[in-house]
């Protein structure tokens, strides 16, 4: 699709983890959920937003599971005018991934969302809302909800305390100015490629701490807009998210459900 402002949106998909949170023993975009693949679940909700030109699925390196289930979704969403879909061999952190998918966009893209595959639940109008903000001219704009818990920060307790418990708190941010940020995450293209540049120089401790794009684009000074996440994009990431997932799609809470 083309953004009012005349821009081509490309989606990448990062489905490189390992799942291990999930104990399930594979990769997670391949663990089932509802009778389909995670992964099935994920670009389905992609092209049923319909904002793509071009769906770029970083997978784990080699995985000839995952490799077929794409070019089988490719091949049945070429034949009805839909985006091509393609896929690249993810990286050994999330950012790594994302960098490969970056490096194979197509030509004509100018603006990128960068959607994980665990939040596969994830409705169409998080990803619309998203892309009206680009076609507004946002450089960088997220999807993101209040948190209900509140939130402190902690650090080691003193060796003379450490008998006590092993943290302290160090403070309490105030609770309505904090978000729980999701994806999928719109950007510029050239504003994205120029953060990823620099966070390739990263030593591999500091990669490990890159857990959205976003943050690598805050870093540059760069604004980064807020519209409203869902809580159906969830990330599933423990065998209760499955559960809460699997409740989601098809068991009795789904009639009920009533977005907040
Ligand atoms: O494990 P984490 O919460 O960082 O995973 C978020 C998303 O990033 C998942 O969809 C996962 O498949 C993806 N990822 C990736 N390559 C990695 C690590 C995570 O594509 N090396």
């Amino acid at each position: 699709m083309e953004t009012e402002a005349g821009r081509k949106i490309a989606v990448i998909v990062v489905a490189a983890g390992s799942g291990e949170r999930l104990g399930r023993g594979v990769p997670k975009a391949r663990v089932p959920l509802g009778g389909e693949l995670m992964l099935t679940h994920a670009l389905r909700g992609v092209l049923a937003a319909d904002i793509a030109s071009h769906i770029c699925v970083a997978l784990p390196d080699g995985d000839a599971e995952l490799q077929r289930l794409c070019g089988v979704l490719a091949a049945e969403t070429s034949a009805a005018g839909g985006p091509e879909i393609t896929v690249v061999d993810g990286g050994s952190s999330r950012a790594e991934s994302v960098r490969s998918a970056l490096a194979a966009l197509a030509p004509e893209v100018s603006a990128v969302v960068i959607h994980d595959a665990a939040r596969a639940l994830t409705p169409p109008e998080v990803f619309h809302r998203i892309a009206a903000s680009l076609a507004e001219g946002a450089l960088a704009v997220i999807p993101a909800l209040a948190v209900v818990d509140t939130i402190k920060t902690v650090e080691n307790s003193d060796p003379g305390t450490a008998s006590i418990a092993p943290e302290r708190v160090r403070c309490t941010p105030a609770r309505d100015q904090l978000r729980a940020v999701q994806t999928p995450q719109g950007f510029d293209l050239a504003t994205l490629r120029r953060a990823h540049e620099q966070a390739a120089l990263l030593t591999q401790s500091q990669a490990a701490e890159v857990t959205d794009d976003a943050m690598l684009v805050e870093a540059m000074g760069v604004a980064v807009y807020v519209v409203k996440g869902s809580a159906r994009s969830l990330k599933i990431t423990t065998p209760t998210d499955l559960l809460l997932a699997e409740a989601l799609l098809e068991g009795p809470l789904a009639p009920r459900w009533v977005e907040g």
